[in-house]
């Protein structure tokens, strides 16, 4: 008897499944929201660390409360040796990512908290990996550049001992200001790719470090964390503001994807990106010609897509579209936007994990079979 084939929905594209208060994400009205907070509100007044409080603990903490968290992240962020020095042999010829999802795996052998898998050991691994991800990220910038590893500094924030792991200096307090936004923007955007393949890792209690070494692998495609990248390479093959037009008609004629547009939830604006456009604004009369032409690439690009393109419905741009960009301006290389993604995104990615493991079901799709079935075996020699 024949089947009727199911209604296949490609992509898991309009599948619930699961239920989570973590994030709401409205992609018709193009709003974001963290445990109910509007990322507008996130962005004014909050900062990075009290945003990861607020994913990890569902709440926003007291002061005493984020003060202890604070140090707790400080107290996180050394690296065991044998990581610094596998970050400082793969430099060369590793990409970036690559790196960091191995060193994430490598992290596990060195956790004292490998092996437990209770909700309390989840948390002190994500806070860890919080701190970790971030100094994996400026170790591998270091060396890269044939530089030594600068050790973590405990007195400073989380994003300003970033930057000083990752230049060796102390950073200017506004470039730590953008770079704490940036993170915050970053930091959690309901179940995306990277988040829920993590979550599958974690549905087969599997541990921590193996659902975010999943997650850091899943977010390095250019459809998902790798846009950023390929945005700006798109920006510098571009190369100057007036070969903008020419540029997007023809690769839209030829149907490439223009990276850091579109989007498989927001149908409009996506709201981080409304954020981050406000400081290209700033940056199009830029001293530095490199960020003046990028910017002004960028605000090009932009109108176009939005206005259509002949096409029957514009395209909006998505969060990876400004982010170079901001990036280059702060002297950031473009290898390491998407490790920063991810050390931006890793309490979204914990905070998922922990919230699914509380009523765990193994995650296991369907596929609908369409090949043959009870085809005769021919022996190899009559094939
Ligand atoms: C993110 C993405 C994979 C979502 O795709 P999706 O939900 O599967 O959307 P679709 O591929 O069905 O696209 C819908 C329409 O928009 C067009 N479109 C979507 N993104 C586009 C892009 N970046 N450039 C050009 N056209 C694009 C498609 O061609 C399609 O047009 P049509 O209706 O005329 O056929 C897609 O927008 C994309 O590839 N973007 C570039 C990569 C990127 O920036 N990723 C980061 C996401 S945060």
């Amino acid at each position: 008897m024949m089947v009727d084939a199911p209604k296949i929905n490609q992509g898991l594209e309009g599948i619930y499944f699961t239920e989570s208060g973590i994030c709401k994400v409205d992609g018709i009205n193009g709003r974001l929201y963290y445990y109910g907070y509007s990322i507008e509100t996130l962005a004014e007044n909050s900062n990075f660390e009290e945003v990861c409080y607020l994913l990890l603990n569902g709440k926003l903490p007291k002061k005493s409360e984020l003060s202890a968290f604070r140090k707790n992240l400080a107290s996180e962020r050394e690296l065991p040796e044998e990581v610094i020095m596998m970050i400082k042999r793969a430099s060369k010829k590793a990409n970036a990512m690559d790196i960091l999802r191995s060193a994430v795996s490598m992290l596990s052998f060195f956790d004292e908290d490998s092996g437990d898998n209770s909700e309390a050991a989840n948390m002190r691994k994500s806070v860890r990996l919080i701190s970790q991800i971030a100094s994996v990220t400026a170790a591998t910038g270091r060396a890269k550049a044939g530089k030594a590893y600068v050790e973590p500094d405990p007195k400073m924030n989380h994003v300003e001992n970033f930057l000083y792991m990752l230049n060796g200096a102390k950073p200017e307090p506004d470039h730590v200001k953008i770079l704490d936004t940036m993170f915050l923007l970053h930091a959690e955007h309901s179940s995306n790719a990277s988040t829920f393949s993590g979550i599958v890792t974690a549905s087969t209690l599997s541990d921590m470090h193996s659902a975010i070494t999943s997650a850091i692998g899943t977010l390095k495609g250019p459809l998902h964390g790798g846009a950023d990248e390929a945005a700006l390479h798109m920006m510098n093959a571009i190369g100057k503001p007036e070969n903008t037009v020419h540029y997007i008609v023809d690769a839209l004629a030829g149907k490439k994807r223009i990276m850091g547009f579109g989007h498989r939830v927001y149908k409009t604006y996506d709201p981080r990106a409304r954020i981050i456009k406000g400081r290209l604004e700033e940056m199009q009369n830029s001293a530095d010609k490199e960020v003046r032409n990028l910017t002004n690439i960028a605000l090009q690009a932009e109108k176009l897509m939005i206005n259509k393109l002949g096409k029957s419905h514009g395209i909006w741009p998505n969060v990876d579209f400004f982010s170079g960009p901001v990036y280059t301006d702060l002297g950031i290389e473009d290898y390491l936007f998407t490790p920063i993604f991810a050390a931006s995104r890793i309490p979204g990615w914990a905070a998922h994990i922990m919230e699914y493991l509380k009523g765990n079901r193994l995650i296991r799709p369907l596929e609908y079979y369409d090949g043959a079935i009870g085809k005769k075996y021919v022996p190899i020699k009559e094939r």
